[in-house]
């Protein structure tokens, strides 16, 4: 197909793979905020995010799960699919979720295919560095963008003893510099000391994306929900709330069940 047969869709204004590269060399900040539905995304897009990222998280804001572990991959796809209809202008990324990358490399290209093929997301983020080395290659050759996530990885979360900062200096840096050299487009740097985040990503070509990583990473990530202050357990201090929704929903809700027991609403004006 050339170029003029090919439609003409919105998709042609939105942020790619290299312009994130770029945005690293010319020293501008990568914002990237976590979504997992048609309304959150089509907000958190039109409101300028460079990357939507469709976490695994999800198994915990959304589903209400203890950890991250339980999400499917039918699930990831399903949710993946709303954020990428709601989306024009970020570039869209999808967690591999638990175990997949570790399931060897045709189970893990075959899911990531799949997250491709049927949603509108370009990109997908697996955690692990130098241990997934071969994994991020291979998908990187089937022309699947691949971010990595090293630091705390919350789906080892049993091996790692729970959600504990990364401290090993030495470790952090083989995982992030194989993933670098595996092919990875960027890296997600979570719970590690500022100092350790301000090393890597000197020392990297691909930016750096930090959440509770300290202010030097090139770019920062947040899960949604922590950011609007929409969360009902604990909170990470790493975390800063720039609104709180909870209140908001749980204000407007006791104000709306209030007016109807006292028939206040539907008034008129809200009648046919
Ligand atoms: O699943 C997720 O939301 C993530 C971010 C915390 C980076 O991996």
């Amino acid at each position: 197909m050339n170029e003029s047969s090919q439609p003409q869709k919105k998709s042609r204004k939105r942020l790619t793979v290299p312009d994130l590269i770029g945005k690293k060399s010319r020293g501008e900040k990568i914002t990237m905020l976590t979504a997992y539905d048609f309304t959150m995304a089509s907000l958190l897009d039109a409101s300028g995010v460079d990357v939507l990222l469709v976490g695994d998280s999800m198994a915990m804001v959304v589903q209400g799960h203890e950890n991250t572990l339980p999400v499917t991959l039918d699930e990831m796809i399903y949710h993946s699919e709303m954020v990428g209809r709601g989306s024009e202008n970020a570039l869209v990324v999808v967690d591999i979720p638990f175990p997949i990358n570790h399931q060897g490399i045709h189970q893990c290209v075959t899911a990531a295919g799949r997250i491709l093929k049927e949603t509108r997301c370009q990109a997908v983020k697996l955690e692990g560095g130098a241990e997934q080395a071969e994994v991020i290659s291979a998908l990187v050759t089937a022309g699947i963008p691949v971010m990595a996530h090293v630091g705390l990885r919350p789906q080892a979360v049993h091996t790692m003893g729970g959600y504990k900062i990364q401290r090993d200096r030495d470790q952090i840096m083989v995982d992030a510099t194989a993933a670098q050299e595996a092919g990875a487009f960027a890296i997600v740097l979570e719970c590690i000391p500022a100092e350790i985040a301000k090393e890597l990503t000197d020392h990297l070509d691909i930016p750096t994306i930090g959440i509770g990583a300290g202010k030097h990473c090139d770019g920062q990530v947040l899960v949604i929900n922590d950011m609007l202050g929409l969360t009902s357990g604990y909170v990470p201090s790493f975390v800063k709330s720039y609104a709180n929704l909870k209140e908001t929903i749980q204000a407007a809700t006791a104000e709306w069940c209030t007016e109807v027991r006292e028939q206040e609403f539907p008034s008129d004006d809200n009648s046919f």
